[in-house]
């Protein structure tokens, strides 16, 4: 029964792809030369839809609901709608449409297109800073040359408005008009009045959106295909031969794999970083939550034992960037601060701590201050006693040894005396960290992230970096130096960023694991998801502020000092000082993370590139090209980069497995001559968001088709890498962990394989296969690298058929010097989420027969005498 199921959903699948196959390619009628197209949205803001008549009576809608053009405002979710579109096309032929983004905000949103189908990324220039833009519209004023801009207003007075643009850039004033007639129309469609606006054109204008919706439809029946297969589909054995060509050897690129760390899912604080303390300098804020959490505030994870309660002051901080810190009443000594850590402190017998405070008593008498590690019920599970506290501000430091082994410890600080105590700064570090660096990073983290063997670390975001609003920009400077000097924020993920994991010891961290370090920066322009955060608008936020951006650009020409500058530079000294005299070696820059390519942008953008290529031409920019495979941003951000010369372009996308089975050509489209390809971010997606052997097959067989493409594709990082089980914001992820535990994933192995078998040389080879059908080509890959350092041969060979594959592999052109290769194996059912690669011995001859299992990636790894 299942497998009729299946069978018929396979049939079904297939006889839909040939009959939209068949419309798009085929289907001719005797259309007339010209019709009619109605522009029309609905009420719930998803989009610009079509439909088309021959006599303004019978319409027909173009797709259901097909939305041509949505609007990219504001943050998912409820922020990205368009009101009351407005279609205009003007006399060069190009059609622009303005749309109303809410009615709270003062801006109207503008898009053009020269076809309908492909609409250049939108604007949303503010026209009423107080008030907001209703159902705009846009004609041409034909005496001014300049296209002329009206909608309604119900705040802060209700009326009608114009402003006149001549290059959607620069707007006039907006004005009263008291003249206005709407040029909007009703028709009925499909049973329902629609409000929109109505167009004659040719029937090829037509024919182009109902070719491009059919397109669309095409693809996303292409993406729904998973990799499970009903096994009744394979009656006949899968044999498969391939001759691998010594002589067409490339050269590929030798950093294809690297990873991209983001705090994201609580990958820094309670993450990667080994801090123990949860707001150890009590900056958490409400805001860093959005206000959505009552109980995230300067007291999050902290309590008090013996007392009713202690304040939090601001009065003469440690530093002004570090603004609060706790004060605790004593009257009778025995009155502790708690704090719980990150759910708990989790400590190993016989390991060392070391702790670190600020305090300050304005007391005659004033004591030492006992710290202890404890359990629930008040079990003493370590302990230490600093020396006596100062009236001003000092740091305190000792270690202490835990005698047990518990994840629940907290830890209490104690005040050896009465009176007033301020405390700030509390914290514990494991002496173990990795690479045993001080304010260093969770040895057991670290570890899994230097096993994937990356060639570079992107860091320190995503959407991290280039924030949520222009004052929630990711800055730099502001994470380094002395811990309690650094000046933390809302992270855009919904928590707080201390900052105690910042540049310094990123850098130091790329140094430790052999990875060149890749930091990217904002493009001076926020996430295109922002939401308002005081702006008058959200979004981009239009940009950092021209006036601010030669501060700006400057910060990030300082980034660059502060990895490469000699010691005695004013930035590389910060660096010295921070024990690292020689430079870093920085090579690479990301500028932007997959933004809209607005003008806003691509002025800011183009100013950052300048500056950096005219002061140190040495370093590598980073371009972006949007967060999806395909659309405007992609098209626009490589443009720029073409027309800029740029030498590497950040791609991101997540697809599901159909996209990963049904693009293996994705890069051999690519134009050799124009830059490089960075796969920033990428993962396959399938619904319920979990990472199991299907979405590590598809992860393999994309890298595997990379590695063809390893001469246009630089570099590739999976996205994201970390996630703290319980507390994370996106899914799925390459490791999650908890306070004791790293669970890295099925997808994590995939990467690890690549990681640790890379090569530097490509060779082609012929593939022949003993069924001819499309489904079974699109599941069987295979990769032929050398790596000229070892001089070994790997053979990457992925299966995706629920049937194992006989391969026949020539060889004879190999001089195989030891006939005892490295097999490596994955495999498993495609829902599996257990999946571990498993090592064994291959003995391999000029001609290798090697079985691939079903739904696995293999790698077979040959020494030579190449
Ligand atoms: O990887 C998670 C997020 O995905 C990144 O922050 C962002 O760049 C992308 O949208």
């Amino acid at each position: 029964m299942i497998v009729i199921e299946k069978k018929s959903k396979a049939l079904k699948i297939f006889f839909s792809l040939s009959i939209l196959l068949f419309n798009i390619l085929f289907l001719r009628a005797n259309e007339p030369d010209s019709a009619y197209i109605f522009a029309y949205g609905d009420e719930n803001g998803e989009g610009l839809y079509f439909a088309w008549s021959i006599d303004q009576d019978n319409w027909h809608t173009i797709g259901n609901k097909y939305p041509f053009l949505r609007s990219d405002y504001g943050r998912w979710g409820s922020q990205k709608r368009m009101y009351d579109p407005f279609l205009f096309q003007a006399s060069d032929g190009q059609w622009h449409s303005v749309w109303s983004l809410n009615d709270t905000d003062g801006a109207v949103a503008h898009a053009v297109s020269s076809d309908l189908v492909y609409w250049k990324p939108q604007s949303y220039p503010v026209l009423m800073p107080h008030g907001n833009c209703l159902r705009p519209e846009i004609s041409c004023d034909v005496q001014r040359k300049e296209f002329h801009i009206l909608w309604h207003s119900d705040k802060p007075e209700q009326g009608v408005f114009h402003s006149f643009t001549g290059d959607f850039k620069h707007y006039s004033p907006a004005a009263r008009n008291d003249q206005f007639e709407s040029a909007r129309r009703n028709v009925s469609i499909a049973g329902r009045q629609q409000t929109g606006t109505l167009h004659h054109v040719s029937w090829a204008v037509i024919d182009r959106l109902i070719q491009a919706q059919r397109l669309s439809a095409y693809k996303q029946i292409l993406n729904e295909e998973r990799v499970e297969m009903d096994h009744g589909q394979f009656k006949e054995p899968v044999t498969i031969s391939i001759s691998p060509d010594i002589r067409k050897k490339k050269s590929i690129s030798d950093l294809l794999i690297g990873i991209f760390y983001e705090d994201i899912n609580y990958a820094a604080d309670g993450g990667l970083y080994a801090e123990l303390v949860q707001n150890r300098g009590f900056e958490y804020a409400l805001s860093d939550k959005e206000g959505r959490d009552k109980n995230w505030n300067n007291r999050t994870a902290w309590s008090v034992i013996n007392a009713d309660t202690f304040l939090i002051d601001t009065v003469s901080p440690i530093h002004v960037n570090n603004k609060h810190y706790a004060v605790l009443q004593i009257e009778k000594t025995g009155v502790a601060l708690v704090n719980e850590g990150f759910n708990g402190i989790p400590v190993k017998a016989g390991e060392k701590y070391d702790l670190s405070l600020f305090a300050r008593s304005p007391g005659k008498t004033r004591g030492r201050i006992l710290v202890r590690l404890t359990g629930k019920d008040g079990e003493i599970y370590g302990e230490t006693t600093t020396r006596t506290i100062s009236t001003d501000w000092q740091k305190l430091e000792s270690v202490i040894t835990a005698t047990r082994t518990a994840n629940d410890a907290r830890i209490e600080v104690i005040p050896q005396q009465t009176g007033r105590v301020d405390l700030d700064m509390v914290s514990l570090f494991p002496q173990k960290t990795f690479k045993g660096r001080k304010n260093g990073l969770r040895a057991d983290l670290a570890q899994a992230l230097a096993d994937l063997k990356p060639r570079f670390m992107r860091f320190p975001g995503g959407c991290v970096a280039h924030g949520d609003g222009i004052g929630n920009i990711y800055r730099w400077e502001n994470t380094i130096g002395p811990l309690e000097t650094r000046k933390p924020q809302r992270n855009l993920w919904g928590y707080h960023q201390s900052f105690g994991l910042g540049y310094f010891e990123y850098f130091q961290f790329c140094e430790d694991i052999g990875a060149e370090p890749i930091p990217v920066v904002a493009a001076g322009v926020p996430c295109q998801n922002s939401a308002h955060h005081g702006c008058v608008i959200g979004g981009q936020q239009g940009g950092i502020p021209m006036e601010e951006m030669d501060e700006y650009i400057q910060s990030v020409l300082n980034l660059i000092e502060y990895a490469n500058g000699d010691a005695k530079s004013e930035w590389g000294r910060k660096r010295a000082e921070a024990g690292h005299p020689k430079p870093f070696n920085l090579k690479y820059i990301g500028v932007g993370n997959e933004d809209l390519i607005s003008d806003v942008f691509v002025e800011r953008f183009t100013m950052i590139y300048n500056a950096i290529k005219a002061k140190y031409p040495e370093i590598t920019v980073i371009g972006t090209a949007g967060p999806f495979s395909e659309g405007s941003d992609y098209v626009e951000g490589w443009d720029l980069a073409t027309e800029l010369g740029l030498a590497l372009v950040d791609e991101h996308y997540y697809q599901p497995p159909g996209w990963y089975l049904n693009n293996q050509d994705y890069y051999d489209r690519y134009d050799r001559s124009k830059a490089k390809v960075y796969l920033g971010e990428y993962a396959a997606h399938v619904p319920g968001r979990h990472n199991n052997l299907e979405t590590a097959l598809c992860e393999a067989l994309h890298l595997i088709n990379i590695e063809r493409n390893g001469d246009i594709v630089e570099m590739t990082s999976y996205a994201p890498l970390l996630a703290k089980e319980g507390f994370t914001q996106w899914n799925p992820d390459l490791i999650y962990f908890n306070n004791t535990e790293v669970k890295p994933t099925v997808g994590y192995y995939v990467q690890k394989l690549f990681g640790h078998h890379s090569g530097n040389e490509y060779i082609s080879g012929n593939i022949i296969r003993s069924d001819n059908r499309e489904d079974i080509g699109k599941r069987v890959a295979s990769s032929f690298v050398i790596d000229s350092q070892t001089n070994d041969l790997i053979i990457k060979l992925v299966n995706l058929l629920p049937v194992p594959v006989s391969s026949s592999i020539d060889l004879s052109d190999i001089k195989i010097a030891d006939s005892q290769s490295d097999l490596t194996v994955m495999k498993g059912k495609p829902d599996d989420k257990t999946v571990r690669p498993e090592e064994s011995k291959l003995t391999v001859s000029g001609q290798l027969e090697y079985e691939l299992p079903a739904y696995s990636f293999s790698i077979i790894r040959i020494k030579t005498n190449i």
